[in-house]
Formats: C-alpha cells, sequence, structure tokens
C-alpha cells in the first residue's frame, strides 16, 4: 500500500496490491483523473487522450495542445467554464452567482482514515489504511475543497469523500457536493442498480449505458426501496465469475443521486453523492461541511467480487466491531403470529415453544402500545397497553428472561400519530409546512429529527426502556417516506438543508445509542428493506431485508441484497404458509433452506405448527447453530446456473462449502443442467456429508455437479462438502 507523488512526472498515485488510482496535476493547476483499475507498477502518462482542433468548443490556458474543457478528465468538476457534463461541484458565493473555478493547491499524505464529523464511515487502524487529501481552492470566491481518498491493506476499494471550507469573509450556499466523481474510458458500459418496491427489495435493472445522462435517485428523505444508493458500470459480457465491473455506493440513509454521462466521444463521467435537488448548505466564514463517504469498488473477476469487496469492507471496516464475528441469536417474532393483537398469554405460550425449539430471542413487535389492534394509533407516545400486557414490558421482558430466551422491542422512534400526547403537545416538533395539512403516511407523521430537543426526548424514551437492562435487542423501524419536508425550527435561508438535517439528527441518536448501549442488538427495519444501506449498517449490524416472507421471492430479494452486504447483515424469517404477502405455499424445508445461509429468524404463530413440524423447527435450529460458527467467517458466491428455472447461492470456507439451489419449477426439460462449485481448493478433495461420497475440488468446480429431478416448485437442495 503506497500514496506516490512523482514530482517530475506530477503524478499522484494511490496504489496497493488489488488497485491503482493515479491523478495528474496539469500546468500545476488542473486535477486530471488518470486511471482507476487493477493495480500497476508505475505510471508513465500512457492512455492519455490526444486532442485534436475542432470547433464549436472552448479554449483555455493550458499546455496541452488543443485540449478543452468539454472531454478533459476533471477529478472534481464544476461547470459554467467550458465543462458541461455533470458537475460535481456548485456553490454560490456572496456574489449571488453560481460559478467557482476550483485549482489544485496542494496534497497531504496520511497513515489511517478519518472519521467525517457526524457521518457513518469507514474505520480502519493506522497502519490498515492511508488516506489522500488533495486540497483545491477558488481563492476569489473563498471556498476550499479538500478531496480525500482512502485505500486500505489489499481490498479492490477507494473510499471517497469531500471536505469544504468556507475560507473567505462572506456566507456561501453549496448546492452540489458530489461525494465523487469518477472519469472512466471511452468502451461499452452496462449500468446496473438495485430496484423495487416494498415487499420486493433489491431487485437488479441492466442495461446498456448510452450516450446522455442515466440516473437512479431517492427524493423520498430515506434510502428507499425504489432503489439502492448504488450502481455499477460492467463490461457487457459480465457474469458472476468473469468480467470486470467499477461499482459505486454512498455510505447514507438519505436522498441520494446515482448518475453517469457517456459523452459525445464515449467517455463516461460516474457520480454518487446527496441529490441536489434537496439540497443546499449555508456555510459561514470558517464553517465546514463534509459529505457522506462514497465507496468506489473494483473488481475484474465478475460480480461476485464485487460483493466480496463490499461484504469485507463492511465486515471489517463498517458494522459495530462488537458485532462483526458474533453469532446472532435465533429469534422468533411476534409480527406475523399476533400483528398488533398481543397478549402477555399469547407471549408466554409462543416463549415457552420457542425456548423447546432452540430460539434464543423472543422479538415483541408492534401492537405493545397500540390502543386498538391496528397500526393506526397511538404512535410516538410509547407507553405500554397494560390492558393488553399487565405489568408492562418490564413483566413481559422478565416473563421471557425466566423461559432462559433474550427479550427484544420494536419501536417506531421518528413517528408520531395525531392522536398522541405528544402530537398535542409539540406539533412544532413535527416535518411540516405551516398553512397546509400534513402528508399522513401508514396514519403517521414525522418528526422532525433536525431539532435538538426532538433527538432528547427520543433518547430519553429510548433510555428510559433500556437502562435497566431488560431489553436486550430492539428493532428500529421508520415505515413511510418523508412529505412535507420542512423544520419549523429552521431559517428561510437554510430550508433546503432539512433533508440532509434529519440523517444529520438520525446519526446523532444511532451514534448516541450504539455508544451508550454497545451490547444491545439492534435490527434495522423500514417496513422491510426500504432504508438498508451502509449508513445505516454503521449503526446496527443487521437489517430486515423484506415484508416479504414467501420463500420464493426471497431468493430474489436476498439475492439483490447480497450483491452488497455480507449475509450476516441480511435478516431472514420462515414464516407460515400460505404466505401472509404472497399466498404461496411453500415446504417448511425451502422456508428454512432460503433464510439459512443469512440471520435466521422464525415469525409464526408456533401453535399453528403440528408436533410433526415442531420437530423439523428444532432440527433446523440445531443444524444452523452447528454452522453458524463457521458461516461468519465464509466468503459468499452467487452462482451463474444452467438455466434460468435456477438459483444457486454458496458459502465457502477453508473446511466446508454449504450450497443452496433452488428449483423454481418443475421442469423435465431443464433438469439435465451441471451445477458449478466456487471457491473450493483444486487440490483438495470433499466429501459431501450427506451421502459420503468424495469428490475433487476441481472436479467440483469444473465439471459441477447434477440434482436430483424432483416433482415440486420451488424445491432446494442444501449441499454439505467438508475438505477432507
Ligand atoms: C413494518 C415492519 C414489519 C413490522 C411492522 C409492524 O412493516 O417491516 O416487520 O415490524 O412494521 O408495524
Amino acid at each position: 500500500m503506497s500514496i506516490i507523488f512523482d514530482e517530475e512526472q506530477q503524478i499522484l498515485h494511490i496504489r496497493n496490491h488489488a488497485i491503482s488510482y493515479i491523478m495528474e496535476i496539469v500546468d500545476g493547476k488542473y486535477l486530471a483523473h488518470r486511471y482507476f483499475g487493477k493495480s500497476i507498477r508505475s505510471y508513465h502518462k500512457t492512455g492519455i487522450t490526444q486532442y485534436f482542433k475542432r470547433g464549436y468548443t472552448t479554449e483555455h490556458e493550458i499546455s496541452i495542445p488543443y485540449a478543452s474543457f468539454d472531454d478533459f478528465p476533471f477529478e472534481y468538476p464544476v461547470r459554467e467554464h467550458g465543462d458541461f457534463r455533470i458537475p460535481a461541484f456548485a456553490a454560490e458565493p456572496a456574489s449571488g452567482i453560481t460559478y467557482s473555478q476550483l485549482e489544485f493547491h496542494s496534497f497531504e499524505v496520511q497513515k489511517g482514515k478519518p472519521a467525517i464529523a457526524g457521518l457513518p464511515s469507514v474505520f480502519a487502524s493506522q497502519e490498515e489504511a492511508e488516506t489522500l487529501k488533495i486540497i483545491c481552492e477558488d481563492p476569489t470566491a473563498g471556498i476550499r475543497v479538500t478531496l480525500f481518498y482512502s485505500i486500505i491493506d489489499n481490498l479492490s476499494i477507494v473510499l471517497r469523500h469531500q471536505k469544504i471550507d468556507n475560507v473567505g469573509r462572506h456566507s456561501l450556499r453549496l448546492h452540489n457536493v458530489q461525494s465523487l466523481s469518477l472519469e472512466l474510458p471511452p468502451q461499452p458500459y452496462e449500468f446496473l442498480s438495485l430496484y423495487g418496491s416494498h415487499a420486493k427489495e433489491s431487485n437488479r435493472s441492466r442495461f446498456p449505458l448510452h450516450y446522455g445522462i442515466q440516473r437512479i435517485e431517492s427524493l423520498r428523505g430515506s434510502s428507499s426501496p425504489q432503489n439502492q444508493p448504488f450502481f455499477a458500470l460492467m463490461s457487457p459480457n459480465i457474469t458472476e465469475e468473469h468480467g470486470e465491473v467499477y461499482g459505486f455506493h454512498l455510505v447514507y440513509s438519505g436522498n441520494f443521486l446515482a448518475q453517469a454521462e457517456k459523452d459525445s466521444f464515449g467517455n463516461v463521467r460516474a457520480q454518487i453523492g446527496l441529490h441536489p435537488e434537496s439540497f443546499s448548505w449555508v456555510l459561514e466564514p470558517g464553517e465546514t461541511f463534509e459529505t457522506p463517504e462514497a465507496v468506489l469498488n473494483y473488481s475484474d473477476s465478475g460480480l461476485n467480487q464485487l460483493s466480496q469487496n463490499f461484504h469485507q469492507l463492511y465486515l471489517e471496516h463498517l458494522i459495530p466491531p462488537q458485532f462483526t464475528r458474533r453469532t446472532r441469536p435465533i429469534l422468533l417474532n411476534s409480527w406475523e403470529a399476533m400483528y398488533c393483537n398481543v397478549s402477555m398469554e399469547k407471549i408466554d405460550i409462543q416463549s415457552s415453544l420457542a425456548k423447546d425449539l432452540g430460539i434464543e430471542l423472543f422479538v415483541l413487535d408492534d401492537g405493545w402500545f397500540r390502543s386498538g389492534n391496528t397500526t393506526q394509533t397511538s404512535m410516538g407516545d410509547w407507553i405500554c397497553n397494560e390492558q393488553k400486557l399487565p405489568g408492562g414490558i418490564k413483566t413481559a421482558a422478565d416473563l421471557v428472561h425466566k423461559k432462559g430466551l433474550l427479550f427484544g422491542l420494536w419501536f417506531e422512534p421518528e413517528a408520531v400519530g395525531k392522536d398522541s400526547v405528544l402530537f398535542q403537545e409539540h406539533p412544532n416538533w413535527i416535518l411540516g409546512i405551516p398553512g397546509y395539512n400534513r402528508t399522513e403516511g401508514r396514519h403517521e407523521y414525522l418528526l422532525d429529527l433536525s431539532q435538538k430537543p426532538v433527538q432528547e426526548h427520543i433518547k430519553h424514551m429510548l433510555d428510559s426502556y433500556l437502562k435497566d437492562g431488560d431489553i436486550d435487542y430492539i428493532k428500529w423501524d421508520m415505515n413511510r417516506p418523508l412529505t412535507d419536508v420542512n423544520s419549523i425550527s429552521l431559517d428561510k435561508n437554510r430550508k433546503k438543508e432539512i433533508s440532509h438535517r434529519y440523517i444529520l439528527g438520525l446519526y446523532h441518536i444511532l451514534n448516541w445509542l450504539k455508544n451508550s448501549y454497545p451490547n444491545l442488538l439492534i435490527e434495522g427495519c423500514s417496513s422491510g428493506g426500504a432504508r438498508f444501506d451502509p449508513g445505516m449498517l454503521y449503526y446496527v449490524p443487521q437489517i430486515w431485508a423484506s415484508d416479504n416472507t414467501d420463500a420464493y421471492d426471497r431468493t430474489s430479494i436476498q439475492d439483490g441484497f447480497s450483491l452488497l452486504y455480507p449475509p450476516s447483515a441480511i435478516s431472514a424469517h420462515v414464516s407460515i404458509v400460505p404466505n401472509h404477502q404472497t399466498g404461496r405455499t411453500t415446504s417448511l424445508e425451502t422456508r428454512y433452506q432460503t433464510a439459512s445461509l443469512f440471520t435466521l429468524g422464525y415469525e409464526l404463530d408456533l401453535t399453528l405448527c403440528s408436533a410433526e413440524e415442531q420437530n423439523v423447527i428444532k432440527q433446523q435450529i440445531a443444524d444452523y447453530k452447528q454452522n453458524q460458527k463457521n458461516f461468519l467467517s465464509s466468503t459468499f458466491y452467487r452462482h451463474t446456473t444452467p438455466d434460468d428455472n435456477h438459483i444457486m447461492w454458496s458459502i465457502v470456507n477453508e473446511t466446508d462449502c454449504f450450497l443452496y439451489i433452488m428449483q423454481k419449477r418443475h421442469d423435465p426439460l431443464r433438469s439435465h443442467g451441471k451445477f458449478h462449485l466456487l471457491g473450493l481448493d483444486p487440490n483438495a478433495d470433499y466429501q459431501n456429508i450427506d451421502t459420503k461420497e468424495i469428490f475433487s475440488g476441481d472436479e467440483l468446480m469444473h465439471i459441477g455437479i447434477t440434482i436430483p429431478c424432483v416433482k415440486e416448485d420451488y424445491h432446494t437442495f442444501i449441499l454439505h462438502f467438508r475438505k477432507m
């Protein structure tokens, strides 16, 4: 790992064994991007565009003959003086004219990886990481921009963010500050992103990048189920195992913009960051603004490698470290069993059964504070309904603890309902626009998390439940997009800061929670996976992937999330059939196996399970526990299958390989394919633990295995191979 400055060539080269990132300082002032990709030893200015004289363009003071700004590879581009492509930065100084010229000023290399004030970010020790800080300035506008680039050991990843200082004498308004801008060479790309909705999150969208701008975004106030704050530009023939790909992911939970522009010459500019449409920020003299962090990932070995880079980064450098290698308790969640109709008796019965089956944590979901049995009342006061639960939460927790289970509780701390005392007493604490009715979402409004008193109120409320140690786990839910996004407390000229300030407020509370209760297991949730992003993962080690618990739909949802997140971060539950969301019936085995490579839970009324089913569940839990530790140190693979009737994943480590295959439909025509294993030691032999058959690693990888033609839709197979 090194960050080198070649003074003669004016080249900055960030490098580890996996990647190189290269920039050139042209004429002492223009910062040009030269390369990002597979590691190279040293750079001698190969591959630089050769410009030619052409019309309808602009001329500049630059020593490269005929170079024009409209196709110059700016490292951090601004508009207005000849570069007409998507800009990374726009600021309005006191002149009122949105115009700046950022010129290279200096650079600095430091050990380690700096944190970002108030925001979640990747962490690494002084030995593990190195950071380059490049300072660019516009003295006329009084703007200093510091571009950050961090590399970690041999990860194929560069971490980027920007810090803006107002070094002038007047206030300044930021309109656009992208976390990352990257120039890519003219070649064919496909644009990959993950789109979805409630109950069908994280589906792949893939199309050829065409001339012009292609973008995905969220303006829903949170990262949203509609689009992950992620996209990739990849070689058109890429597979899970082969091909080149650049991945962009934002460590942020609010509105974002992710886009790529292919210019007339085929050059590509990629960007990700805060969405400029819902952002502006006033910087007074001496003040600083820092952007969220962007993760830039590179793989020349297909999408699996891209995913594994993300997984390793998030496991080792983002998720609260105390949970990274800790096995997560297998839980029983009350939601699909009781919905809001909870009672002490039901908790008693379900947790007794759960204990017998080997479950470790009972989670009391929504309903415990509701006046009725729907999700329409009482949001925001967080007072237990003692008609449902005599003795309150403490009694429920004691009941569960006495059975030898951990106790977990559901909260939706950001929401408030019209019938709450909170709403009556503090109408100014709620997002809304004076003179207009607020828009309801799931019969609720949202608290204005940008306000300090609101943050303190939520902290105090949570603390009152947590301080006595009765609660071992909380599920932090958030069930609606942000509308009427206005804070009563912000001045007129700061109104557009609210979307970002809401997220900063959320992070402030989560940070307090994480530091005050380091052993509290927090599960993120937002109507399922509506706020599943790396920003949240900095505070919570696992996130509920979807309200859709149907095993068949879960294959695509979990497959999508696995592109970015390690399996331990993805919560997956076994529920009852017919499935409550889809009406589909799948076998208990399929439901378990589909969840079994991820963080496992059960979410069903155990009294509805026959004695035989309960025995099956008991066995599933015993199997899971046996392998759980193993999973935490494994590599996750998605496999290219012989046809689209199958989906295949595996988890592989030094000693074991667990293979999951789902046959979507029974189809005799598509029963003859071979399924190739990945990541095995080609020179070792492996034994199928169930059949005791022995195969060589290279045989399993290069020839592959066959599976029987089973007359059942949604049939799954789990095969376990152990290295001999
Ligand atoms: C959301 C969550 C569910 C459940 C309900 C409770 O929809 O995603 O898992 O907690 O809220 O209201």
